[in-house]
């Protein structure tokens, strides 16, 4: 696929993960990519902030193939095949790929489909059900000519997310100086390890079967799921937590992250403000955030007729500067120009 695929990934939930992908998806149109963002959570926040109620009702039930992620997908279940995606056009050059609550039926499908792809024989069908969201997504960045997709998933490791991550060339992780947040670093690093190892097992036995000679059009991603990095809230994210809290947990990322992540060994000296595989640490934007949602754009696109006066005006022009930053790092860690 020419456009790469950037996950943000963490098993852990309400990291900000989804108003990352939201303001990065934005930036990147603002410095003239063309995106493509996918919702593959079926609690579809990321649909939520782009698109108004009515617009969301109208895309869920409308009766139009191929208008959410799980509607591309649906024929599948049955004995259909991939619809292509009706993307939204939300912003010059940006366009998302709208996701659904009903996504979650779809999980069964994809986790049935997983042994079968191991097997001797009628490979083809397994193969290319697990691969859908790949399929998906190389359909919708041929139709608008992207430059790259940023992917939003659940957080968990169940099946759905595993089909996106092999889609993945490249995985972001944002996470929070906590417990939970350094436990899914733990458990993060292994399965994405797993998970392109099983994945490769896979794409050879696709190859030695009699049947991939049938099917000489048929390409499957390589699930690369390369790390690029983690994001990590700055103190102050969580309001609730003293400073001490924070630190204990914070210091340990650095370690966790190359151990369970990179498989490299641990740096006990390594900080997160000089640690390079720190893509940035998370502001908390206070009443920027709620100000954005309302006017259902990206913070620092706030202008004064939107409320954003006196400091908030300077807060505005620090987040705009946060995340080109931040784009211009993660373009770089993509190989994009
Ligand atoms: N940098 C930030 N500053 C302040 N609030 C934030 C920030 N990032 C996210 N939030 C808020 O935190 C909550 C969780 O964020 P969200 O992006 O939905 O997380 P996730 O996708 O990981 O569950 C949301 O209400 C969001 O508005
Ligand atoms: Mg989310």
């Amino acid at each position: 696929m020419s456009a790469p695929v950037l996950t943000f990934f963490n098993n852990k939930g309400d990291i900000g993960k989804t108003s990352l992908i939201y303001h990065l998806s934005s930036m990147f149109a603002k410095l003239r990519k063309r995106v493509v963002v996918a919702d593959f959570d079926p609690q579809a926040n990321l649909t939520a902030a782009f698109l108004t109620e009515d617009q969301i009702d109208e895309v869920w039930n409308s009766s139009m193939a191929g208008s959410t992620v799980y509607q591309c997908v649906k024929p599948l279940s049955d004995v259909g095949d991939i619809t292509r995606p009706v993307l939204r056009n939300v912003a010059a050059g940006l366009y998302l790929l709208p996701g659904d609550v009903a996504l979650s039926h779809f999980e069964d499908t994809v986790s049935e489909e997983w042994p079968k792809s191991m097997a001797d024989v009628n490979l083809y069908r397994p193969l290319r059900i697990l691969t859908s969201f790949w399929q998906v997504m190389r359909m919708a960045a041929e139709e608008v000519q992207a430059d790259m997709i940023l992917a939003d998933v659940g957080p968990n490791l169940g099946a759905i997310n595993r089909s996106v991550l092999l889609a993945t060339n490249f995985v972001a992780i944002p996470l929070g100086p906590d417990l939970f947040s350094l436990q899914g670093l733990r458990n993060l690093g292994p399965t994405l390890r797993r998970w392109r190892i099983s994945w490769k097992k896979r794409l050879d036995n696709w190859k030695e079967n009699p049947e991939c000679t049938q099917y000489p059009d048929f390409q499957l991603p390589l699930g690369e799921m390369r790390p690029i990095g983690y994001l990590c809230q700055q103190y102050g994210v969580r309001l609730d937590r003293p400073v001490k809290a924070y630190d204990k947990w914070a210091e340990r990322i650095p370690s966790v992250y190359r151990k369970d992540v990179l498989d490299e060994p641990p740096d006990e000296e390594k900080k997160i403000e000089n640690d390079p595989y720190c893509l940035a640490t998370i502001k908390h934007y206070r009443s920027l955030v709620p100000m954005g949602q309302e006017r259902r754009k990206p913070i620092f696109e706030l202008t004064s007729a939107d409320g954003a006066i006196g400091s908030h005006a300077g807060a505005v022009q620090d987040a705009r500067k946060d995340f080109e930053r931040l784009a211009q790092k993660i373009a770089a860690e993509m190989n994009i120009s």
